[in-house]
């Protein structure tokens, strides 16, 4: 397992697709200068002030059916090492994280799929660690320093990270998905409350949050009844 760290690069993400890399190996970035964001948007993160990286898995193991216990894994080694720093976060469905209303970590995986199984699984990840001001267009963003006050070791973080990773891919490896999937609902933003939802041809509906099937579809209770969204 091997950490490259570079200066600069358009993405990490596009970086850890080159197949010299392998299970466990990561791409830190001082500077993106194309950063990707999740539905094709643009991941805006200010030179050396925050974590920016790539891992590659390889879940030979998993059926690709099952990948979202991935996204699973991924999002709760988020809360495991932003709680050690004192900072009480959610994970907004499907995988972004959350402190208070305010999102402090993106995360756009990407998957390889060869004969029905996961052949390789690219987590990128984007946490806002010292960043204390932000592009306008940004929706809601907040960052470590803004939560804690205080400025943190960007490689530090890292290898924190790093390490809760592995563990939550080694708990899914050793047959803790049941577990897994548990603890992902139970740290769902706005599980069991009243919200309203926007669908996308535009209509708004008040619905409760239940929780997230095995397929990452969102089960949301409206009018009695139980909904499912992709
Ligand atoms: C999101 O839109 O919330 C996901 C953001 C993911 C950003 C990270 S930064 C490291 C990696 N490289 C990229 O180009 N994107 C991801």
């Amino acid at each position: 397992m091997s950490v490259t760290i570079l200066k600069t690069s358009p993405s990490t993400n596009t970086e850890a697709k080159n197949p010299r890399f392998r299970h466990g190996d990561a791409i830190v970035a001082f500077e993106q200068t194309e950063g990707r964001g999740q539905r094709g948007n643009r991941w805006s993160s200010r030179a050396g002030e925050n974590l920016t990286f790539s891992l590659v898995w390889e879940p030979t193991f998993l059926d690709a059916p099952k990948q979202f216990l991935l996204s699973e894994a991924v999002a709760l080694a988020l809360c495991d090492t932003l709680e050690k720093y004192g900072i009480a976060v959610a994970i907004k469905w499907p995988n972004d994280i959350y402190a208070g209303d305010r999102k402090v970590c993106g995360i756009l995986i990407e998957h390889f799929i060869s004969e029905g199984r996961l052949s390789r699984t690219i987590v990128g990840i984007g946490l806002n660690v010292n960043q204390t001001s932000f592009e306008e267009w940004i929706p809601n963003p907040t960052s470590m320093k803004l939560l804690t006050e205080r400025e943190e070791d960007i490689m530090a973080v890292f290898n924190t990270l790093y390490g809760d990773l592995d563990r939550r891919y080694r708990q899914l490896l050793e047959g803790g998905a049941e577990r897994l999937q548990q603890e992902y609902r139970g740290r769902l933003y706005r599980l069991d409350e009243a919200h309203t939802y926007a669908l996308p041809d535009g209509s708004r509906f008040e619905g409760i949050l239940r929780g997230v099937e095995p397929d990452g579809g969102l089960i949301v209770e409206h009018g009695g009844t139980l909904d499912r969204y992709m």
